[in-house]
């Protein structure tokens, strides 16, 4: 029997989504009225997504709206199996499992693209990808996207560069109340947390090597500390797009108070390396050679070229899978490396990687409802990448507030009218 299909799997998927749907009362609350007001009736939603149980709260919130949902995971080896199970049993359609080889995930994303979208929610960017290269024909019903990562949104704006975007995207990842929360904390707990969990190993006493001191690199590097570790930021002499260069991230974790050097002195010296950069090879086979028997390496960053796993399956001379998650290399000289989850998101792979808490993914994925409920009402929007509009952005904002209790005062007449005088520069 195939998984998807697996009674057992899916009752147990339906318990982890209503947890998780009472620890979401943003999207709860998004679900009660969508499921009211339909606001997305005659919606295709196209989505790839990492297919857990955050996720799935989303899904059931957007078909509650009147939506028809078509959903993929936006990584091979993501997917929560029950979930998926149970989605699939609720009338999503599912086209997504744990452990998919990289053929299965494309022929999936392809599937979720069969449906002929009017909207797709994107992590990474590969669905936007196919629809303009390969899948070409389903642009013109496509009233837009929204995309959910710092790769993603890079990838598309690249398009944009280049002319070639052809639809609107919402940049979701650049809201706010997106990255400066789940970037930032829901990446550094579910990366901590998977990296004991795959290890069960102590974090106190080690050297943790943070590779990469952006939202997600600042997060970890912060919640490492907390957990004991003597913590040793990497950067890069580089600048990507308009924001701080690597040179001001480096001063930034250094006045933080961690130790920042290059990659070549940093290998010689971790006990665990985390890389999250969104960049290619950022420890290569240069960095493997120096490393101290028994390293262990994983990656947080979208997709999996941060470690140069190639290069270092190529020096090895045996490889094996001592237990879940974990892959051991023995290089020459019997020194013994260690990968967590083939380099992929750490956080996220199955089985020890859990994704973000309930909370965080409450607010990411409020942004991406209420955006797709614009682009189902909105007249067609230019094409180009668009930012959450402020007001849901701060709505969100608020409301993740109200959640936890917290009200905060209005500025007074006097306060509002005194900010305002200097907003010209007088
Ligand atoms: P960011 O742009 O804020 O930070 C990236 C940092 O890496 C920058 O400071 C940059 O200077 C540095 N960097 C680039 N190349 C480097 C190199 N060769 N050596 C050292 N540092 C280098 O990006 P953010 O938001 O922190 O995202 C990083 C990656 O994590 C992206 O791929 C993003 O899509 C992904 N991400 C993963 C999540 C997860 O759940 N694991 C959640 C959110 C984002």
């Amino acid at each position: 029997m195939s998984k998807i299909k697996d009674p057992l799997l899916a009752g147990k998927g339906k318990a982890e989504l209503e947890w998780a749907r009472k620890n979401m009362p943003l999207l709860e609350a998004i679900r009660a009225k969508f499921q009211k007001e339909k606001p997305l009736k005659g919606e295709v939603i196209s989505v790839a997504l990492h297919l857990e149980k955050k996720t799935g709260v989303l899904l059931q919130a957007l078909a509650a709206g009147g939506a028809k949902v078509y959903a993929s995971s936006c990584n091979p080896l993501t997917t929560d199996d029950s979930v998926a199970a149970a989605l699939a049993q609720s009338g999503i359609e599912v086209f997504a499992w744990a452990g998919q080889s990289q053929q299965e995930y494309y022929s999936c994303l392809n599937s979720v693209l069969d449906a002929q979208p009017t909207i797709i929610i994107d992590d990474g960017g590969d669905l936007i990808n196919l629809v303009h290269t390969k899948r070409r024909k389903l642009l013109s019903a496509i009233k837009g996207a929204c995309e959910e990562t710092t790769t993603g949104v890079m990838r598309v704006l690249a398009m944009q560069k280049a002319g070639k975007l052809e639809i609107p995207v919402f940049a979701i990842n650049n809201a706010y109340s997106k990255f400066l929360l789940d970037n930032q904390f829901g990446t550094a707990q579910s990366t901590v947390e998977a990296v004991m969990r795959a290890t069960n190993k102590l974090i106190a006493g080690k050297t943790v090597v943070v590779v990469g001191y952006g939202w997600c690199g600042r997060g970890i590097a912060s919640r490492m500390k907390g957990l004991g570790a003597n913590v040793i930021v990497v950067e890069t002499d580089a600048s990507f797009g308009n924001g701080p260069a690597g040179v001001h991230k480096a001063l930034l974790a250094l006045y933080d108070g961690f130790r920042v050097m290059d990659m070549r002195k940093a290998a010689k010296e971790g006990d665990i390396f985390v890389t999250a950069t969104g960049n290619i090879n950022v420890i290569s086979s240069d960095h493997f050679k120096l490393m101290k028997n028994g390293a262990i390496l994983c990656n947080a960053g979208h997709f999996n070229v941060e470690i140069d796993e190639p290069s270092l399956r190529k020096a090895a001379e045996r490889v094996w899978q001592p237990k879940e998650n974990i892959t051991a290399y023995q290089l020459k000289g019997k020194k013994t490396l260690y990968l967590l989850s083939e380099g992929r998101l750490v956080n996220l792979a199955r089985p020890s990687g859990q994704g973000h808490p309930l909370e965080i993914m409450d607010g990411s994925f409020a942004l991406q409802a209420l955006c797709c409920r614009l682009l189902a009402f909105s007249k067609r929007l230019p094409a180009g990448l668009h930012p959450v509009p402020q007001e849901i952005d701060q709505e969100v904002a608020r409301l993740l507030l109200k959640s936890v209790g917290i009200r905060l005062d209005k500025p007074t007449k006097m306060q509002q009218k005194y900010a305002e005088s200097f907003e010209y520069g007088t």
